[in-house]
């Protein structure tokens, strides 16, 4: 395992849709326990295939406090949603930033897990709004299209 580079915004990999991911190789099996070590290793929620330039269907995600509880969802579709949050959001390719954004607080997802087995994942609140942010990325949109407050600054934040 190893970590990855986390490409930031002004990359245009960023800005590109992913494949559909259609077997699961060893190369590819790496690059998610890759992803997720460095998700663990930044201390983030989510991590999604374009941010360590993988132009792949691919999301790692683990909201869990302990952070002891990873979820792989290859080719993820959202099937429903409904609800409404608002609240604070930032992502490891838009550094030292964060933003308010407004999304539903239920999604239903179907996918793949890393044995490419379907799975549905029923999620709310902060995994739904993970859930959410991640698949965007995987169209090539970041949470900085879609907020509705100004973007700002984490250490001016702080000392409010
Ligand atoms: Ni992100």
């Amino acid at each position: 395992m190893a970590i990855r580079n986390i490409r930031e915004i002004g990359d245009e990999v960023l800005r590109k849709k992913s494949k559909e991911v259609k077997e699961m190789t060893p190369q590819l099996r790496s690059v998610v326990d890759d992803m997720l070590e460095t998700l663990y290793q930044v201390g983030g929620v989510g991590l999604a295939g374009p941010q360590v330039g993988i132009l792949k269907r691919v999301v790692v995600m683990d909201v869990s406090e302990e952070q002891n509880d990873p979820v792989v969802l290859i080719n993820p579709e959202i099937l429903e949603t409904s609800g409404s949050q608002t609240g604070m959001e930032g992502c490891l390719s838009v550094p030292g930033k964060h933003a308010q954004v407004t999304r539903p607080s239920y999604v239903k997802v179907r996918a793949q897990n890393v044995e490419m087995e379907p799975i549905e994942l029923e999620a709310t609140d902060l995994l739904a709004r993970c859930v959410l942010h991640e698949c965007d990325h995987l169209d090539g949109i970041l949470y900085v299209d879609k907020k509705d407050g100004p973007l700002l600054d984490n250490e001016a934040e702080e000392e409010e």
